[in-house]
């Protein structure tokens, strides 16, 4: 594994870096969408908050705004809090250890471990769903979540954790894709019980991505489309089924767009009973 992946691994900008800030940036971008998107998207974040602090004191709607085109724009919220979070609680310096990690607002085990792996090179395994899927299928096994993360810590050679982690990563990502893995260019195919012959032992087992939900006539697509059109401008009240793309369904529209308020990615302001006067925001 850390052969191959010393000659095949990709150069990312977020690999050429120890600075937990930006690895925090690169992992909570890289959760929910593809490398290729976010390359463009961690660069332009990270010009205009290149530190923790500059993020903490920048409005959350900057931040929504330099989030655009990565999708799941709760994860803006979570970052900014998180940075608030590590200036209120650590004057700053992003933590390195895992309690103190898991404790800020939008870091999981996944990413805690990550910053811990890429950041300051401990050897602690990173299973996000490639991991939990070349582990199931190099073992033929279901796994629940904590199995898993067991096999991987024990797998992690020691001193190795940085350069151990980014191949498996990679190895998921390039060869044991989810659908036509390249089993005859994987460096681990000897050891592996499955080798593409039968049924998937990663469908099914914890950490392993499912179907995705359809985004198309999805509430999350309307949502996204509200985001969207606060990121350059308020939205009134009596707007929002027709921004939403539901012009049938006013309903809908303010069911969906609760929930923004709810998650911090809105907020509406002006005077009650006057729907026409009521605005939509980013907050500020
Ligand atoms: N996906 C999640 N973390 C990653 C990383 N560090 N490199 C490439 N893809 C990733």
């Amino acid at each position: 594994m850390l052969r191959w992946g010393a000659e095949v691994r990709r150069d990312l900008p977020w690999r050429a870096t120890r600075d937990p800030w930006r690895i925090l940036v690169s992992e909570l971008m890289l959760q929910q969408t593809q490398v290729a998107r976010v390359i463009p998207k961690y660069e332009a974040f990270l010009e205009v908050f290149p530190t923790v602090t500059d993020c903490a004191s920048g409005s959350v709607a900057d931040v929504v705004r330099l989030w655009a085109g990565l999708g799941y724009n709760r994860r803006a919220i979570n970052l900014h809090r998180c940075a608030v979070q590590v200036v209120e609680r650590h004057e700053g310096v992003v933590p390195s250890t895992l309690p103190e990690l898991l404790a800020l607002d939008g870091i999981g085990p996944y990413t805690a471990r990550a910053v811990m792996a890429f950041a300051f090179e401990d050897d602690v395994a990173v299973v996000d769903t490639n991991v939990a899927r070349v582990l199931a299928r190099q073992t033929s096994t279901t796994f629940t979540a904590k199995q898993v993360q067991l096999l991987a810590d024990d797998l992690a050679p020691v001193g190795e954790g940085w350069a151990w982690n980014q191949s498996l990563l990679d190895l998921g990502a390039m060869v044991c894709t989810k659908r036509n893995p390249s089993c005859e260019s994987c460096p681990v195919a000897s050891t592996c019980s499955w080798r593409g012959e039968g049924p998937d032992p990663a469908t099914g087992s914890a950490g392993v991505s499912g179907k995705q939900s359809t985004f198309i006539g999805s509430d999350r697509q309307g949502r996204g489309r509200l985001v969207d059109a606060l990121r350059s401008t308020p939205v009134t009240e009596v707007d929002l089924a027709f921004v939403m793309g539901w012009p049938d369904d006013p309903q809908r529209a303010a069911r969906v767009a609760a929930g923004l308020l709810v998650d911090g990615l809105a907020v509406l302001d002006g005077p009650e009973n006057i729907p026409e006067e009521r605005v939509y925001r980013l907050p500020t």
